[in-house]
């Protein structure tokens, strides 16, 4: 590898929280294949994790993993410890553990928008903080990134309320901590997926929008690249936004969605 290369993550360790899943999957095995020293997995579900981690050293990587809840003050600092006995520092968190709620606001109870709230914004600022805290404690100029979504720059509606309003928080959490935390040298960034191609999306997409449309046609229609993303694509960016090539870049927030945001309500992709 040239020694200029600007997008290398060689001698650096980072921790993927949902790293068992379609898009943390993806961030791991590219921080992998760009160098990165190792990195830890952290997930609720251990079969995913064994996946993920399989995949990651047969790219040639290193990978840990932790079982562990990131949506609970415990579960947060004892998948940080447990990390911390793998590597000696963290130098890249990548908060993506999340799930979505498909409840209107009239039916929502308190306990489904507190457990969105719990995981989707309030587990962000738990690890965001406790590795933030060794990365200012070990002068480490690192670099974290939040999966944010579309829907935290704009209203998603059919009952999306809970999560687009959760994202809507990680967008400026990670704007104000990229202002707390810059003249530490730590840069704290978030990437804007729109929706990305899965088993679970087919099933959302296949129902009719109340608007009488099908659900796809409408979501395809406010992509200019008019298809899907796949998880692999959240991968690029995110990396680009860790490394040294990004070095300038914080308090961005990166749609990663096919020209999705460019698009306003009178907007026509097909001439
Ligand atoms: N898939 C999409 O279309 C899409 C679009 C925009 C944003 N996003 C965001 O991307 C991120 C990843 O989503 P994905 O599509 O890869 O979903 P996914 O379900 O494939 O992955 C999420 C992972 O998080 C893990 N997880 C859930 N709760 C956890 C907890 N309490 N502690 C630890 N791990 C936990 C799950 O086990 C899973 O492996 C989420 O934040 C999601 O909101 C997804």
């Amino acid at each position: 590898m040239p020694q200029d290369d600007l997008f290398s993550l060689v001698g650096r360790n980072a921790l993927v929280t949902g790293g068992g899943g379609r898009i943390g999957g993806a961030i791991a095995e590219r921080l992998a294949i760009q160098g990165a020293s190792s990195v830890v997995l952290v997930d609720i579900n251990p079969a995913a994790l064994a996946a993920v981690a399989g995949r990651v050293k047969d790219l040639g990587g290193t990978a840990y993993t932790v079982e562990g809840d990131v949506s609970t003050p415990e579960g947060v600092r004892e998948a940080v410890a447990k990390a911390l006995e793998f590597v000696d520092q963290i130098d890249i968190l990548i908060n993506n553990a999340g799930r979505g709620s498909h409840t209107f606001p009239e039916d929502l109870s308190y306990e489904e928008w507190s457990e969105i709230f719990q995981l989707n914004l309030t587990g962000y600022f738990l690890m965001a903080q406790a590795v933030g805290r060794q990365m200012i404690e070990k002068a480490i100029r690192g670099a974290i990134v939040m999966t944010s979504s579309t829907c935290g720059a704009v209203a998603m509606g059919r009952g999306n309320f809970a999560y687009s309003i959760s994202k809507a928080g990680v967008n400026h959490l990670t704007k104000e901590l990229a202002l707390e935390w810059g003249h530490f040298g730590i840069r704290v960034n978030a990437i804007e997926p729109c929706q990305v191609d899965a088993p679970s999306m087919d099933d959302l997409l296949a129902r009719d929008d109340p608007s009488g449309t099908a659900l796809r046609e409408r979501v395809l229609g406010g992509i200019p690249l008019g298809r899907l993303a796949q998880p692999e694509e959240m991968a690029g960016p995110v990396a680009f936004l860790v490394s040294d090539a990004a070095a300038m870049v914080t308090g961005t927030i990166l749609p990663v969605d096919g020209g999705n945001l460019a698009c306003n309500a009178a907007a026509s992709i097909r001439r």
